[in-house]
């Protein structure tokens, strides 16, 4: 019997990866909860503890404790509030934690997951492009390891052969191009929140709709991914499949290159951590390619699209510098969601970002990843100097506020 522990319940991948367990394990036989952590919505987070019975359930907006304890009283389920209560919740000993927090928020808690030795179902792809290597190597130190969620490293992680792995040429990452593939820079200057967040082929959370959108998200991705396989950005291409069946390949030596393919949808990698190192059998959607018919590929429009490119950079420069990228396309897209800037204010302001964090004051030594203090600062520096570009509120982390 398993413990499990999930960090941002509430989430669209909190929400599947409950729904999943519920369908296919048996509660009290194959499982015990041990943790449900959300931000502030407590009318579902409650909804979950009463249904789900972990040991603990958490909310970090302190705004929602009087509502979170009304809801839960008389439950017998311990409760508590306050991000400091969430890392707590993710610390506690436990087998498998699906790390779904969105952000920079959801930095301490995987941190603090990772050193329990739990198999970490790893969604919040926010902390290891921050942390790097070094939460991996936390994980394994610990006798846990990071399993992959976001489709595009989990279909890598399914066809990634580690004892060839000096036989793989390139790891291809496919994106689905997001709602404005094949617009020019002039004509995403007038694209509003609306239709950003009217993705294509996948229903997700509003940030990572965006990120999808400016090709921000694939950036991350290509940082999280030579992080998990260690490979260098050289070595990491991006592809864009707007059918979004082909989930991400590996070329490798002798001219071969296997893909993961399957329905657009989050359930599937969701199961795939689930039963690892098994094949977990659920009611999986129909995946008909004679329905589907034709796949295409095309290269990334990085003109109109510069945060694959900015990502690369980041990459490359190493240190800080995809602490600086993913803290100010954050404070952006809040500032975007909000309704205060435009589209392209988004890309602008992580180059401006990254041209300010070149300066030798902000001391790129690096030393990436042993010292949460120091990403958080780097975190905040960068907020604070685009404070003027997206309003106030954003200047403030998330995971310090
Ligand atoms: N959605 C996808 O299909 C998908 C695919 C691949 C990777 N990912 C990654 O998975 C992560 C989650 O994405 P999502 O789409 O599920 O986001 P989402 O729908 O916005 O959910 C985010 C979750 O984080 C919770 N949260 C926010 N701040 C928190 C805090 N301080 N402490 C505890 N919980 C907090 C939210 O709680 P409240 O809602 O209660 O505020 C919610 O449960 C992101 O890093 C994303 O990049 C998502």
């Amino acid at each position: 019997m398993r413990r499990i522990s999930i960090l941002g319940s509430t989430g669209s991948v909190g929400v599947s990866t409950l729904n999943l367990i519920e369908e296919t394990l048996t509660p009290g036989v194959d499982y015990v909860l041990e943790a449900l952590c959300a931000g502030r919505n407590a009318e579902l987070l409650a909804e979950q503890a009463l249904k789900f019975r972990p040991a603990i359930a958490v909310i970090a907006d302190e705004s929602q404790w009087p509502l979170f304890q009304d809801l839960m009283r008389h439950s017998g389920i311990e409760i508590a509030c306050g991000i400091d209560a969430v890392e707590a919740a993710a610390g506690r000993s436990a087998d498998w934690v699906m790390a779904a927090i969105v952000g920079i928020a959801g930095l301490k808690p995987v941190w603090a997951a990772a050193g329990t030795g739990a198999t970490i179902a790893l969604a919040n792809k926010e902390s290891l492009v921050c942390c790097g290597r070094a939460l991996i190597e936390r994980a394994e130190a610990a006798g846990g390891r990071i399993l992959p969620v976001d489709s595009e490293h989990n279909a890598i992680f399914q066809v990634f052969e580690t004892t060839q792995r000096d036989r793989i040429r390139r790891l291809i990452l496919t994106a689905s191009g997001g709602p404005f593939r094949g617009k020019t820079r002039e004509q995403l200057k007038s694209v509003t929140r609306e239709q950003a967040l009217k993705h294509p082929n996948w229903s997700m959370g509003a940030k990572i709709t965006i990120d999808s959108a400016t090709l921000a998200n694939k950036g991350l991705e290509l940082i999280e991914a030579a992080y998990l396989f260690d490979m260098p950005a050289e070595q990491i291409d991006v592809l864009v499949h707007p059918q979004s069946v082909v989930h991400s390949l590996v070329e490798y030596a002798d001219g071969s290159t296997l893909a993961q393919m399957g329905p657009a949808d989050m359930r599937v990698p969701i199961s795939y951590c689930l039963g690892w190192p098994d094949r977990h059998a659920w009611k999986a959607p129909a995946f008909d390619l004679r329905a589907i018919g034709t796949l295409t590929f095309e290269a990334p429009d990085e003109d109109a699209f510069p945060m694959l490119r900015l990502a690369r950079e980041a990459l490359t420069v190493g240190g800080l510098m995809p602490v600086v990228f993913n803290a100010a396309n954050e404070a952006m897209v809040q500032a975007f969601l909000a309704g205060r800037i435009g589209f392209l204010d988004i890309p602008d302001a992580v180059a401006h970002a990254m041209k300010k964090a070149e300066s030798p004051s902000m001391a790129l030594t690096g030393n990436l990843g042993h010292d949460i203090d120091r990403i958080l600062l780097t975190d905040a520096d960068t907020r604070a100097e685009l404070a003027g570009r997206c309003g106030a509120s954003e200047a403030v982390s998330a995971a310090t506020a």
